[in-house]
């Protein structure tokens, strides 16, 4: 049911409270619709964490042309001072903070190329087998486990967690015995801020000890790597040269980190969000089923819809303006990606799931600008495949519950989805 932004005191929002983030989306995003109506450049101080230094506070963005404008202007408005968390980057977190994703050019784009083309819609065609083999394997496991109970299932540990996490540790060179330590650390490295997977009273020491189980894993793979080089993308990091000097260890680790956490909570959030938009919009559910014609238009509605990253974070780098905005060299900017997503300047009916929708010039992956989204493409073959795959293979997937939802700023995650196959196919 959708909530009126009448309803709320802009003076009294505060999107650094932590109890607004476990509010129902309805209710956020009134607030995002009343903030990007009234107050689209709105600053609130940061959010106070034991064991780091409260910052200078940040602007929020919400309308999708502000946004845009800011991810466009690289130069302006930086990354090197952090884009992934709230306050500036301890020395100490930099292992997993100090990847491409918090670089600035030209060095960023050296490290990014590193990789790049191995995210190519052209190389991509070679892994597309093993991504319809890995989806249809992981849909085979959850029918097989939930027709051996009582038909039921749990969405995301069954179904969203496992796809995306395969396909990018097979394309890391990642061993199966391993898989389950990155699926623990990367949810304890983006989740962190929600009760049931943070130490409240002590963070940062999870994050630390998850960063360090992931560099622990790296260096052993790396040094077989070097001995024994394969074509996986691990092999690519320790032999790369970056103006003829090897990365270093914390480089090769911060990278490694990076594209297994972000190649795997994102996508995992797209399909266990959009299997439960699919189900609260039931018509199109069935008209999508029908028509394989769609699978284009409908991911990219439901990356649209679910923003599966809420922001990043820019730094300015010099006094200036942006639409009419004034702003101060050092001043932090959160752009949300879930609130320009749902701008009704840039999205008719922008509350609306429409899986045709065209245009849909949406922001999920990020704005206009060097740090779009390097496995957007990969991001869209797998979601593409899973949910074509799941209707024929599930066609009888019923959510049967409410789904348990992630308290977190920064992604929209989903830890449970309670699910199951009626058996009528
Ligand atoms: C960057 C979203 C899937 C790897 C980003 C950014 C967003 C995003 C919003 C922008 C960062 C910025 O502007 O600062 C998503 C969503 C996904 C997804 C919504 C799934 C639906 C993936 C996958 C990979 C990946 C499958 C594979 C490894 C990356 C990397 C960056 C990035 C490496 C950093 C790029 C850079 O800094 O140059 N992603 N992503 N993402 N994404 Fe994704």
């Amino acid at each position: 049911t959708p909530v009126d932004p009448a309803q709320f005191d802009i003076e009294a929002i505060d999107l650094s409270d932590r109890d607004f983030w476990a509010e129902p989306p309805a209710v956020r995003h009134a607030v995002f619709d009343k903030l990007r109506a009234e107050r689209p450049f709105a600053f609130f101080d940061e959010p106070t964490m034991e064991g780091m230094e409260p910052g200078p506070g940040y602007w929020a963005v919400t309308r999708l042309a502000d946004l845009d404008a800011i991810s466009s202007q690289p130069a302006v408005f930086c990354s090197g001072q952090g884009a992934v968390s709230i306050q500036d980057i301890p020395a100490d977190l930099s292992e997993f903070y100090g990847s491409m994703i918090s670089m600035d050019d030209p060095r960023h784009a050296r490290i990014r190329r590193i990789v790049a083309k191995t995210f190519t819609p052209r190389m991509l065609e070679q892994v597309i087998d093993s991504v319809v083999g890995i989806v249809d394997d992981v849909l085979a496991e959850a029918r097989a486990k939930a027709e051996a109970g009582d038909g039921s299932l749990d969405v995301v540990a069954d179904i969203a967690a496992p796809i995306p996490l395969r396909i990018i540790c097979d394309m890391m060179g990642v061993p199966e015995q391993d898989r389950l330590l990155v699926l623990n650390a990367s949810n304890t490295i983006l989740s962190g801020g929600d009760p049931e997977l943070t130490d409240e009273a002590d963070p940062l020491t999870a994050l630390l000890e998850a960063g360090m189980a992931m560099a622990e894993l790296m260096g052993r793979l790396a040094a077989e790597r070097i001995e024994n080089p394969t074509d996986d993308l691990t092999t690519a990091l320790v032999n790369s040269e970056v103006e003829g000097e090897k990365l270093t260890h914390q480089e090769i680790a911060s990278f490694f980190i990076l594209l297994l956490v972000a190649g795997n909570e994102t996508t995992r959030t797209a399909i266990a969000q959009g299997l439960l938009a699919l189900s609260e919009n039931p018509e199109q559910r069935a008209a999508w089923m029908a028509d394989p014609s769609m699978d284009k238009s409908a991911v990219e509605e439901i990356v649209r819809y679910v923003s599966p990253v809420t922001w990043m974070r820019r730094t300015a780098t010099q006094d200036g303006e942006v639409n009419g905005h004034s702003f101060k060299e050092g001043d932090k900017f959160l752009l949300f990606y879930n609130a320009a997503n749902r701008d009704p300047e840039a999205f008719e009916n922008p509350h609306a799931l429409d899986l045709g929708r065209s245009p849909n010039n949406h922001v999920g992956f990020g704005g206009h600008g060097p740090h779009f989204c390097l496995g957007a493409h990969l991001a869209r073959r797998e979601l593409a495949v899973t949910f074509r795959r799941l209707f024929e293979i599930c066609p009888d997937l019923e959510i049967t519950g409410e789904p348990a939802r992630l308290r977190s700023s920064f992604v929209n995650g989903l830890k449970r989805l309670p699910a199951r196959l009626t058996g009528q196919r």
